[in-house]
């Protein structure tokens, strides 16, 4: 007959809510080969946590090696863009439930941009692009002597370009970019957009001439992957039909 000690481990085991998880993972280290490899790693897992903290729990008892990037955790830093089954998403706004972890969930560095080490990529050229669009605002005249004012009409037409954190989960999604790398990506034109439509700026015909080049907005064919991939929801290829429909009219 069981005693109530063990009946307790038993019920206790019994609402485990822990299952085992294979994340596959592609590793790459240029110092030790060339070539990357597929890597797998079994680890226990509540399927609430996010694929985040499934890397955290590689990293932190299992292979201390294995890198990538993340800071906030929360969606906000943009810095834990990578492709998990398959699909560009941030590892920390992923749940294991909502991705089949009865497969093996694979974990690879977004594409596009030179891998540097397992699941870090070289940003480099996804920041020039950004700032080459000139991402701030710009005005000529007097300094103003209180507050810009704007309409709420007006602050409507770029509010959801203004939600871009910088992960660039879109740009390493388009066909155009994965090419030659030389497109400015939708990243880019989402943030030039956010102020060609901004009725305080005064600029917005010098990043429309930016964006007119041979490597611009033209480019983009309309494949909507950035705007699947998007995890701030922003409608990423509306945004650039915007700009392009601007560069035709002139109205913005
Ligand atoms: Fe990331 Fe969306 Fe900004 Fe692209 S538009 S960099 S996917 S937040
Ligand atoms: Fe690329 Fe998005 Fe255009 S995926 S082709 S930038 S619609
Ligand atoms: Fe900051 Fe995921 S770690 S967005």
């Amino acid at each position: 007959m069981a005693t109530p000690v063990l009946d307790k481990v038993e019920a206790d085991s019994a609402a485990s809510p822990y299952i085992t998880v294979t994340f596959r993972i592609r590793r790459f280290n240029p110092e030790i080969s060339d070539e990357a490899q597929w890597q797998d790693f079994q680890i226990e897992i509540d399927p609430k946590e996010r694929v985040l903290d499934g890397l955290h729990k590689i990293k932190w008892d299992v292979d201390g090696s294995l890198t990538f990037r993340r800071s906030c955790a929360h969606g906000i830093c943009g810095s834990d863009a990578m492709r998990i089954n398959g699909k560009n998403r941030l590892a920390c706004k992923t749940l294991i439930k909502d991705i089949n972890p009865e497969k093996p969930i694979t974990v690879e560095a977004i594409k596009g941009l030179t891998v540097l080490k397992d699941l870090v990529v070289d940003m480099e050229p996804f920041f020039q692009a950004y700032r080459d669009v000139m991402p701030f605002l710009i005005t000529k005249g007097n300094e103003p002597t209180r507050e810009r004012l704007q309409s709420a009409e007006d602050r409507e037409r770029f509010d959801d370009t203004t939600k871009c954190i910088l992960c660039a989960a879109c740009t390493s999604s388009c066909p155009v970019f994965w090419n030659d790398g030389q497109y400015f990506g939708p990243a880019a034109i989402v943030n030039a957009h956010r102020f060609i439509f901004d009725s305080r700026d005064e600029a917005g015909e010098q990043r429309l001439e930016i964006l007119n080049d041979k490597d611009g907005v033209w480019r983009c064919r309309t494949t909507f992957n950035c705007t699947d991939a998007c995890p701030r929801g922003i409608e990423v290829t509306k945004a650039i039909q915007e700009v392009k429909r601007a560069l035709i009219t002139r109205r913005y």
